[in-house]
């Protein structure tokens, strides 16, 4: 599984710690790389942009409060982005909505969590189910 990552400068630490709690996935960082104040909206776009287009199978988007990076990356075409911030959502919106990109706030959630979080979301599959398959459709 490809996964495309990024973060403001809100997420960047817990970016750079998901990051190597991954190491047994392929990763792309997409920034930001330093602590200096930056803008979400550039980063979202980027990943959503790069998970709508096949280029990666799975992005990950971190901010202060996730909100941001969720707001901008549902603007993309495709992509379903999830904000969690609990276990129960993350296994159940990989269920149901089949979301392609997680999002976390780095200023809500603790970073042992947040790499719970991510763990469940990455290896939690979509259920296939009838209903939820018309749902995603309805979406589009
Ligand atoms: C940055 O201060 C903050 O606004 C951002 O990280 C995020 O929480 C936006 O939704």
């Amino acid at each position: 599984m490809k996964i495309a990552i990024a973060a403001d400068h809100g997420g960047f630490e817990y970016k750079n710690e998901i990051i190597k709690h991954l190491s047994r996935y392929e990763v792309k960082d997409f920034g930001t790389f330093s602590e200096e104040s930056c803008d979400y909206p550039e980063f979202a776009k980027k990943v959503a942009l790069e998970v709508a287009s096949g280029n990666y199978d799975r992005g990950i988007l971190i901010c202060g409060t996730g909100i941001g990076m969720s707001i901008c990356a549902n603007k993309v075409k495709g992509i379903r982005a999830a904000l969690c911030s609990d276990k129960f959502s993350a296994k159940a919106t990989r269920e149901h909505n089949d979301s392609n990109i997680l999002c976390m706030g780095a200023r809500v959630i603790d970073l042992p969590l947040a790499i719970e979080i991510t763990d469940i979301w990455l290896s939690t599959p979509f259920s296939n189910e009838e209903r939820h398959i018309r749902r995603i459709g309805m979406i589009e």
